[in-house]
């Protein structure tokens, strides 16, 4: 053999050495991502998910690079200066975005990030289409459902930002027979489909790119406000699915797993959330919740009573058990830090107290089990609703702080409010409610809470973190006197 041939020979064992390399770092990751999922399922184990999970993407990034490297077709140099330029493009833009959004933004930050997802399975699509060989059935199938649901999702997350950062009204659009509509546009991509298999042609290609554009536009256009939890999480589950058909476009394992994971991950969690808000998930696709105006349902009156924090200090003293139950407006006001102190002082004295959490309290799932464990509450104390909802009849003090929707009784007692039938904490059955918020104002979805006119209910106005602060300093004096 000349040495030319033997030089060629062993270059090649070493590239398919890499090539092996990398998809046994592909299966780590693999593995990384799932017990970063397990991880994340449990509050004790969160921290460790997270640090799964980061470990599986910062392999599964290496990886990738490594990858692009080896199959590059120009310069090693030149294909790894345009990864690089573009790692710290993006690296740059997330830290800026990531240090200036606030927690309370997440769920809008989230929704963007799923429109990227989005977009750039379009891209593979097209990129893929159009340097790909066209005579393989399963490849353009692949093209043309990858680039679908991409659209669908990149248009879809965009105004669902727009609806979460308040850039967009959260009315849902009611368009006279919207669901026909859909299912015509979805008919019409299914034709285009068939076209596309029978002669593979850019247009048929395009002409479903911007019906499915405007299906995703339409689909969360008519979701109203109260089903955004809902929505952010379909979104999510539709971003994993775009990503798993990228990764069957690019014959990416590592790819299709994640996809395959996020997608399944994010259709549980929607289930999840249509089970806590007691919504049908179809109901929820199809849209025009909300749709009904903010006072809809019985018109509450009467008078509300206020209490100063002296007296609540008293009572608290006095009390033997407490439940809180958070909600947007303590992370609003970042209540959580002297919440846990007023937790932990009351503990120290003797009175029971636990948190009472709605899945969909505040505005992204987990939402208050992140705010609270930032602030050091125990995981012990820390009950779903559906643990301690028989529990308040037994119950002296209930604190309701920032919480509005999540603790309507109207949701139970009212068939006509926006709200009705979806699960509250029945915070109402303790002996005596204190409310912390700033105003009479409605909550989220835009709904009168007759809670705050009950005869065992009193408000506490004014800012939840200064209110809370100037508690946890009556408390002190309350309990020596
Ligand atoms: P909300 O119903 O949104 O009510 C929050 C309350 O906090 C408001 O009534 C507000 O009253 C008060 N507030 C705001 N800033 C405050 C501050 N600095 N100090 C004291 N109070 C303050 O809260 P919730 O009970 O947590 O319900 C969540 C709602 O968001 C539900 O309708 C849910 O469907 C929706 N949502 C949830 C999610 C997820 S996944 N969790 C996502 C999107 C939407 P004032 O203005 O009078 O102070």
């Amino acid at each position: 053999m000349s040495s030319a041939l033997v030089l060629a020979h062993t270059s090649l064992v070493a590239v398919d050495r890499w090539h092996s390399l990398v998809q046994a770092a592909y299966v780590i990751a693999g593995v990384l991502f799932i017990l970063s999922l397990a991880g994340l399922s449990k509050q004790e184990s969160a921290r460790r998910g997270n640090l799964a999970g980061k470990a599986g993407m910062v392999i599964a990034l290496v990886a990738t690079v490594a990858l692009a490297l080896l199959e590059s077709e120009n310069a090693i140099a030149v294909t790894g200066s345009l990864i690089l330029g573009a790692l710290l493009i993006g690296a740059v833009i997330g830290t800026i975005a990531a240090r200036r959004i606030e927690m309370t933004q997440m769920p809008e930050m989230i929704a963007i990030l799923h429109s990227f997802v989005g977009i750039a399975a379009v891209l593979v699509g097209f990129n893929s289409y159009i340097t790909e060989p066209k005579d393989d059935a399963v490849h353009l199938i692949e093209v043309f459902l990858g680039i679908f649901i991409g659209a669908i999702t990149f248009t879809g997350s965009v105004i669902a930002y727009l609806k979460l950062s308040a850039k967009m009204k959260s009315k849902p659009l009611t368009i006279p027979g919207r669901n026909l509509w859909n299912l015509g546009a979805v008919a019409a991509c299914a034709g285009l489909m068939v076209w596309f298999l029978a002669s593979p042609n850019i247009w048929a290609l395009l002409a479903m790119t911007v019906v499915s554009l405007v299906i995703g536009l339409h689909l969360v256009a008519a979701i109203g406000g109260g089903d955004m939890p809902v929505v952010v999480s379909m979104l999510n589950s539709y971003s994993g699915w775009a990503a798993a058909a990228a990764g069957f476009m690019l014959s990416n394992n590592l790819l299709i797993i994640t996809g395959a994971l996020v997608g399944a991950s994010g259709a549980i969690l929607s289930y999840i959330m249509c089970k806590a808000m007691n919504r049908r998930f179809i109901s929820v696709i199809l849209g025009g919740f909300g749709d009904a105006p903010a006072a809809a349902g019985e018109e509450v009156t009467g008078e509300h009573r206020e209490i100063s924090v002296d007296e609540l200090a008293q009572s608290l003293a006095e009390a033997k058990s407490v439940i809180i139950t958070p909600g947007y407006g303590m992370a609003v006001a970042k209540a959580q830090y002297p919440v846990a102190e007023l937790a932990s002082k009351l503990r120290a004295r003797g009175v029971k107290v636990r948190f009472g959490v709605h899945p969909v309290a505040g505005r992204l799932p987990g939402h208050m089990n992140v705010l609270l464990a930032e602030a050091k509450v125990p995981y012990d104390i820390v009950e779903e609703m559906d643990e301690i909802n028989d529990d308040f009849s037994e119950t002296d003090v209930v604190l309701v702080i920032g919480a509005n929707d999540t603790v309507n009784p109207a949701a139970l007692e009212d068939p006509n409010s926006p709200i009705a039938g979806m699960p509250v904490l029945e915070v109402w059955n303790a002996t005596q409610v204190v409310v912390f918020k700033r105003s009479m104002a409605v909550g989220y979805a835009g709904v009168q809470n007759p809670l705050f006119f009950k005869d065992n209910t009193q408000m506490l106005f004014g800012d939840a973190k200064t209110r809370v602060e100037e508690l946890v300093h009556a408390v002190d004096s309350a309990l020596v006197g």
